[in-house]
């Protein structure tokens, strides 16, 4: 399948309305994949309104949470794991094929804690967007949330943006805050990143809702939403 241009949006909307089909979408995932649910809840509740359907599920890893959330919900689903291949380009090439198989008009990473490599941001690039628990160009990398809350930052967060080449530094297309608390300090990383994952899952549902039925342009550093 050839790709598009990197700065057309993946369902452009026609002259009188919105797209002339759902976007198509593979999301990845590593872990619990409530981002994943979000998706699918905020779908199924407006299948017809949201302007995208989930077509695939990836993982990194078999096993987890994210994957039974897949199969609960009909999706067709694939694991690629770094560990199966000799190299990390041999791996990249599997992830990008088994991605490309369903003809994505956007991949979503969610929770998908695996850097792509050249081979998939060629064919993907400008219709891959992550979701990162930290307020970037803070914090980038595995420990957002750690990280911030050990830096003693007051406000943090959650930034959805497109994938480029670099961790965590592609394009901003929008972010949520956060505040620390007092309590984070004593009860550490995890209630800290529940309450950044509630605003997270609204973020990436809306960003994604906005790309499918309106388009969208990226010019340099800014993501253009119409
Ligand atoms: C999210 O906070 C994401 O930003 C981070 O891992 C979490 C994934 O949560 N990289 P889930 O698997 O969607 O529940």
């Amino acid at each position: 399948m050839a790709s598009p241009p990197a700065s057309t949006s993946p369902a452009p909307p026609g002259p009188t309305g919105p797209p002339a089909r759902p976007a198509r979408l593979v999301v990845l995932v590593s872990g619990s994949g409530t981002n994943l649910q979000a998706l699918l809840d905020a779908i199924a509740a407006d299948p017809e309104g949201f302007g995208a359907r989930v077509v695939a599920v990836g993982a990194d890893r078999d096993g987890i949470v994210g994957l039974e959330r897949a199969e609960r919900a009909g999706l067709p689903t694939f694991v690629r794991r770094v560990k199966d291949y000799g190299t990390r380009d041999a791996w990249d090439h599997a992830l990008a094929e088994a991605t490309a198989a369903y003809e994505p008009d956007l991949v979503v990473s969610a929770g998908f804690m695996k850097i792509v490599g050249k081979e998939f941001l060629a064919r993907f690039g400008g219709r891959f967007i992550n979701t990162h628990p930290a307020l970037l160009p803070s914090f980038p990398g595995a420990h957002g949330v750690r990280d911030a809350l050990a830096y003693g930052a007051k406000v943090t967060g959650c930034t959805v943006h497109f994938v480029d080449d670099g961790v965590d530094t592609g394009p901003i297309i929008a972010q949520g805050v956060v505040e620390v608390v007092e309590e984070d300090t004593a009860e550490g990383e995890a209630a800290l990143h529940e309450r950044i994952k509630e605003v997270e899952r609204r973020l990436l549902v809306d960003v994604v809702r906005r790309l499918a039925r309106s388009g969208y342009r990226i010019e340099g550093r800014k993501v253009i939403l119409p």
